[in-house]
Order: structure tokens, then sequence, then C-alpha cells
């Protein structure tokens, strides 16, 4: 069967890919348009590590086709920054330990953005909450949820 030609918005630049049926969006973003940033782990939609924004709605990459984010936008852990500065939330889990072997991290910051950009000011249990669907094997989450109020409070 002959690929598929889609065409997407990633990180706010217009990207072209030609790809199979069964091409993953985890697989598009990460050795179609090498943004590796975005990590897979469980591969069936459970961990949360492959957590990335379609048009605005988290979706789990690992369990997402190509295919179904032709003329979508796309945000990924590459696109949180602004520039050189990093985003609030990649300071903070800098700052405060949110992170130790980094691969569940960019998935944790990606939907801690998205709870951010709701709700400014989450409650620890509404982070607690939001943050359910990202799992961590090292830090025993203390300090993420403590990276996300840090970062809701400006630091
Ligand atoms: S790798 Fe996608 S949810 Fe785990
Ligand atoms: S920092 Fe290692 S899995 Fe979360």
């Amino acid at each position: 069967m002959s690929p598929y030609r889609i065409r997407l918005t990633v990180n706010g630049e217009p990207r072209e890919a030609s790809v199979p049926a069964r091409r993953t969006l985890v697989d598009l973003l990460r050795y179609d348009l090498g943004l590796t940033g975005t990590k897979e782990a469980c591969s069936v939609g459970v961990c949360g590590a492959c957590t990335v924004l379609l048009d605005g709605r988290l979706v789990a990459s690992c369990i997402t086709l190509a295919v179904q984010v032709d003329g979508a936008r796309v945000t990924t852990i590459e696109g949180v920054a602004e520039g050189e500065k990093l985003h609030p939330l990649q300071q903070a889990f800098i700052d405060h330990g949110g992170f130790q072997c980094g691969i569940c991290t960019p998935g944790q910051i990606v939907a801690a953005k998205a709870l951010l950009d709701s709700n400014p000011h989450p409650s620890e249990d509404e982070i607690k909450d939001w943050m359910m669907g990202n799992l961590c094997r090292c830090t025993g989450y203390y300090q993420i949820v403590e990276s996300i109020a840090k970062a809701a409070a400006g630091g």
C-alpha cells in the first residue's frame, strides 16, 4: 500500500511526511521528524511517557496514528521552551528534583503544561489528580508534584 502524505504543524513549524497507515505519531515525531524529546516506554497508552499536545489536548502519541494528525497542531517537549528560555516547568523540575533518569520527564512536563494552561494555580490534589496518567519509576512523585506547584507559584 502506498504511503500517505500528511501535513501538520509541529511546535509552530509546518511539517510534511509520507507515512504508512500503521505509523504511530511517536514514530513520526522521533524517526521522521527527528524530534527525539518525546519518549516511548509502554507503547500501549498507559504510562504517559509519550504525551504530546494535539490541538491543545493531551494524547498518548504511541497509540495515535500519524495519519490522524494530518492538518493538526502538535506540541512536543521541544516546543515548550520560549527560545533559549526554559519554560517555568522545565526550570522547576531542575530546581526541585523533578526527575532522575528523565525518561518520563518530557511527558510529565507536557502534561503539566496542559494543566497550568487551563488552571494556572492548581491545588496539590488537582496536580495529583491531573498527573495520574504519567507514571515515574524513579522519583516517588513527591518532587514532581512539588516542581509543578513551584512553577505555578512562580518558581
Ligand atoms: S509510551 Fe505511550 S503511554 Fe506509554
Ligand atoms: S525520572 Fe525515571 S521514570 Fe521518572
